[in-house]
Parts: C-alpha cells; sequence; structure tokens
C-alpha cells in the first residue's frame, strides 16, 4: 500500500476490492471462540438498550451526537463502519495517539464491549432517528469541494457520500462538519490511521496527506454540508 498515492485511482479501487473487500476482520485479541461464531449475528437491540445508557451521555438519546463533547452522530452511519471503530478503539488502533484527545475519550467505553456486545448496541444505535445535521463551520466553495470529491474521495465513499461497505469506507452524510474537520486533520497529522495494524484507517491516512490545504478541506465540507442542505 506505500505507493497508493501514485496508482491511478481505479487501479486503488481494484486493489482495494481484491484486496481487502471479502477478508473478514480478526477477532479481537481476548475475545473467545464463542465471541468470533456471534460475531455477524444480528445483535438483540433491547439488550443493547441497556448498553446504550452510557454512551448516549456522549453520543445522545438519539444518537444525534454532542458538539460540546465533541462526540458525533451514529444513528445515520451503517453497522459495517460502527463495527470496525468499535472494533479499532477496542485494540487501540484508534483513540490512542497521545495527541487523540478526543478518542482517548471515547476509547474506554469502547473496551466495556465484547463482539457480542458490540452487536446489541449497534442493533440499537439503528433503531435511533438522530437529529438534522446543522452546519456549523461556513466559507469554503461547495463547487470546488464537490469537484475535488468526484476527483478523489467518490472512489471510495461513493456517489452522494454513501460509503462501500466492500471498501469498509463509511458514509460521511450523517456526520457533522466538526467533526469531520477534526477526522480530516487526524488522518493528515498522522494522529489516526497509522497504528501498523489499521490497514483501512491507513488507506484514508494516505489520502489525507495529500490534501493540499485547509482551504481544500473547507471546500470539502461545503460540498458535504450541501448533501443535507434539503
Ligand atoms: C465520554 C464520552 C463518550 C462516551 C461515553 C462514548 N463515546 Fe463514542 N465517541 C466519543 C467521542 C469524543 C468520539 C470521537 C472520537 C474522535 O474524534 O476520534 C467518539 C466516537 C465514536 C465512534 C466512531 C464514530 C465514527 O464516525 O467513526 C463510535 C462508533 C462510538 N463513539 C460509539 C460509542 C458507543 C457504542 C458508546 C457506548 C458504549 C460510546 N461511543 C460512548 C465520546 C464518547
Ligand atoms: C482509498 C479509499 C479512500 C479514499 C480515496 C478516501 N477515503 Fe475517506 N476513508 C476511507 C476508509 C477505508 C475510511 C475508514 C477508516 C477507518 O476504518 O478508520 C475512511 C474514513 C474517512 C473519514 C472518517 C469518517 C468517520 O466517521 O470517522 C472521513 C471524514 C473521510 N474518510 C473523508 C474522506 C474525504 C474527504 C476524502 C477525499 C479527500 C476521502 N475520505 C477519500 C477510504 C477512503
Amino acid at each position: 500500500m506505500k505507493s497508493l498515492r501514485n496508482l491511478p485511482i481505479f487501479a486503488i479501487i481494484i486493489t482495494l476490492a481484491v484486496g481487502c473487500g471479502s477478508e473478514p476482520q480478526k477477532p479481537a485479541p481476548g475475545t473467545t471462540s464463542k465471541d468470533s461464531e456471534t460475531s455477524d449475528a444480528t445483535g438483540n437491540a433491547q439488550k443493547g438498550k441497556s448498553l446504550y445508557l452510557t454512551c448516549a451521555t456522549c453520543h445522545g438519546q438519539n444518537a444525534e451526537g454532542m458538539k460540546a463533547l465533541g462526540a458525533p452522530a451514529l444513528a445515520d452511519q451503517e453497522a459495517y463502519y460502527l463495527r470496525q471503530q468499535l472494533n479499532n478503539f477496542r485494540t487501540e488502533k484508534r483513540g490512542a495517539h497521545a495527541k487523540d484527545t478526543y478518542g482517548a475519550q471515547m476509547a474506554p467505553f469502547s473496551k466495556t464491549l465484547n463482539s457480542e456486545s458490540i452487536e446489541d448496541v449497534i442493533a440499537y444505535i439503528k433503531t435511533l432517528s438522530g437529529a438534522k445535521i446543522e452546519k456549523t463551520i461556513e466559507g469554503g466553495d461547495a463547487a470546488k469541494g464537490e469537484a475535488y470529491y468526484n476527483m478523489i474521495c467518490g472512489a471510495c465513499h461513493g456517489p452522494g457520500a454513501k460509503g462501500i461497505e466492500s471498501l469498509n469506507s463509511p458514509k460521511l452524510t450523517g456526520l457533522q462538519d466538526w467533526y469531520i474537520e477534526r477526522q480530516l486533520h487526524n488522518f493528515k497529522d498522522s494522529i489516526r490511521g497509522v497504528h501498523p495494524e489499521d490497514k483501512f484507517g491507513a488507506q484514508m491516512q494516505q489520502i489525507a496527506v495529500d490534501i493540499p490545504d485547509d482551504g481544500t478541506i473547507s471546500d470539502l465540507i461545503a460540498y458535504l454540508n450541501s448533501l443535507h442542505a434539503e
């Protein structure tokens, strides 16, 4: 993957689809074989509801997120990506970097879950309604952002930023602008996506370091906000 940024984007897609798409995630260290057998099972939303009580203090009753605590909305995110991130926090592939202050707040709560309870809490999150995503960052040129998105990001995040499961890349609609901005900086500044076992984070990290400047980040955010406009 070292030479990823030198490849034409179609080659990246083929590499990712063939190389990573079908590979199941390894069970996290410390999980029992029972855990790995049930990791694909549909969770129990009723059990997930009581687990979510703690999560709600930061992510909100409707999984709408809370800016004051830096916790993003979860309600509109797909299960595969919620699972991927909860496992990343749990196994310290995310949130363990010394400069990742927000990740450090999330990480301990991921460790209260195991492979089975992750499915339960996700099943419950998927029943929540979230809230309309409010624009908090002004400026940026949405048309330029759209052009950059279509040239670079769309290949993995899909048309309309709906995410592509086979590439393990998340939906970007349904996330707050302040959260997206922080993550793009975290990837760019090697705070996220640099753990040696974080292969999906590494793919995004290589893309983020190539974003030329903060102006381009503003343009991308203006474009992504425009997808929430109606
Ligand atoms: C103390 C506050 C806090 C609690 C409690 C908490 N989280 Fe978080 N969570 C955060 C913050 C802050 C982030 C963003 C971290 C970052 O910026 O990288 C986050 C990120 C996440 C993400 C990644 C979202 C994404 O788009 O990548 C998921 C999934 C998540 N939390 C699920 C949960 C679940 C499930 C629980 C309950 C078991 C929970 N969180 C409890 C603060 C919290
Ligand atoms: C080569 C495929 C690829 C390309 C191209 C790509 N991404 Fe990503 N992106 C990913 C993957 C995979 C993840 C999930 C990383 C992880 O598991 O932590 C991700 C994660 C993200 C996240 C974090 C979302 C969250 O909920 O935490 C943001 C924001 C993001 N990408 C924005 C972008 C933008 C903007 C562009 C274009 C400049 C882009 N991506 C281009 C693959 C890609």
